[in-house]
């Protein structure tokens, strides 16, 4: 029998270091929110290969699409013979975004694609170079995408100066500090020292910071980045990767503000485990770039399409956004009980929209000083007794949940009771 070590020293061995790893396992096959190993262990999953499995692993209706569109065809590229499958999903998704009037769609393969081409094409429509994101996002590992990155350790130390034109403002939270007033001063201050806002060609924000901590950006940022957008041309892009479909108890998180944004990023959930993003945004930004300028091979591969129409399909039938905002009650509702309780480790701030949870670990009660080493210490105890678990935040001290939309109360619950076990002091 394969084993996880024989796996993991023939991976050591052929696999380079810059590749990071959560568990040493390796898997064997996975439904819905459970995992096994090749050693035939059983893990309950809350981490859905980093926010992509909203509709758990296997969904039967996304891989019944994608075994009919691999009997027909895998690939054509869409650049040289177009397929229905890609059209249908930029229809849907220009139905389903919340941004008025008319909308057009470009797709991708990974999420940095997004976020790059998102750029790309503010650019192009506003023909000026400078952006603006925040301190703490995470838009992707690509060289444009890690400029926008704002947190140089690991994803820019070693890899050369990042592209110019790219500045970042503080995200405001309670972690950092900031107010919103603060943070939209500090965008005044690049306008002043840095480039002048008819140089800004875009803003990029995620509505709830992802790797950055699960941090939900107040909806008073969300109005003062939109009237900044609209008083000087400049395109408001939103960064839905991580919060798309579902995840936040809506369909989109912008859905959550009164304020929508120019151009939305997506991937992840999107396709349900098969490798797709996406650009969406105003008819009139979208369609500046000239033909062969967006695109790529395997961009919108059918495959993958397919999988995303009937992701949609699932989060429509089975009303998973509604479902994210059970789980997250329940979910929140369980922390809050456990946090009070003296046989735990120390739990602060617990947040999060929908099913997007997470809380910090800290190095004493009602204290903010955060605990790195006892984080990874549950991850690792999780890990031991059958959940896997994920960190985040700047300060690698706050744990995330991302459980499929689609595992029952029982899978949650018996997931919930590792976690308690994992939290014991
Ligand atoms: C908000 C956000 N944007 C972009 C990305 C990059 O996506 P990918 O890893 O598919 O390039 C991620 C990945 O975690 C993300 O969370």
């Amino acid at each position: 029998m394969t084993t996880n070590a024989d796996l993991l020293s023939r991976r050591n061995a052929a696999v380079v270091r810059g590749i990071g790893h959560t568990t040493p396992i390796s898997a064997s096959h996975a439904r819905n929110a459970e995992l096994w190993d090749v050693e035939g262990r059983r893990y309950i999953d809350f981490s859905g290969g980093i926010a992509v499995l909203n509709t758990g692993h296997c969904h039967p209706k996304v891989i019944a699409a994608v075994q009919k569109q691999l009997s027909h065809f895998t690939h054509t590229c869409f650049q040289v013979v177009m397929y229905e499958p890609y059209i249908e999903l930029a229809e849907r998704l220009n139905a389903l975004a919340p941004i008025a009037g008319p909308l057009k769609s470009a797709l991708f393969s990974t999420g940095a694609e997004a976020t790059e081409n998102a750029i790309k094409i503010a650019r192009a429509a506003t023909k000026r170079a400078g952006v603006i994101a925040f301190a703490g996002a995470f838009h992707g590992r690509t060289a444009l995408a890690s400029a926008l990155t704002g947190k140089v350790l690991p994803y820019k130390k070693d890899f050369g100066p990042a592209l110019p034109n790219v500045w970042h403002a503080p995200f405001p939270a309670p972690e950092t500090g900031v107010s919103v007033e603060e943070s939209l001063k500090c965008i005044d201050f690049i306008f002043k020292a840095d480039c002048g806002p008819s140089g800004i060609a875009a803003i990029i924000i995620e509505p709830v910071q992802g790797e950055g901590g699960f941090h939900q950006a107040p909806a008073e940022l969300m109005r003062g980045l939109r009237r900044l957008c609209d008083d000087h041309g400049i395109v408001f892009i939103v960064d839905e990767v991580q919060t798309g479909f579902g995840r936040t108890g809506t369909m989109f998180a912008m859905e959550h503000y009164d304020v929508s944004p120019d151009v939305i990023c997506v991937a992840k959930s999107l396709a349900g485990g098969f490798p797709l993003s996406g650009v969406i945004g105003k008819a009139s930004i979208m369609d500046v770039a000239d033909p062969g300028g967006l695109g790529g091979t395997y961009a919108g591969n059918p495959l993958a399409c397919a999988a995303a129409l009937a992701v949609l399909d699932v989060m429509e039938e089975e009303r998973l956004p509604q479902r994210a905002q059970r789980i997250g009650e329940h979910l929140r509702g369980w922390l809050e009980r456990v946090r009070v309780r003296n046989d735990v480790v120390a739990i602060a701030d617990i947040r999060g929209p929908g099913a997007m949870v997470a809380f910090d670990i800290v190095k004493e009660r009602n204290g903010r000083d955060p605990d790195a080493e006892t984080t990874k210490r549950i991850i690792q105890r999780a890990y031991e007794n059958g959940l896997i678990l994920l960190s985040c935040g700047t300060s690698a001290n706050t744990i995330r949940i991302l459980v499929p939309l689609t595992a029952s109360d029982e899978t949650i619950d018996e997931g919930l009771a590792i976690l308690e076990k994992a939290l014991a002091v």
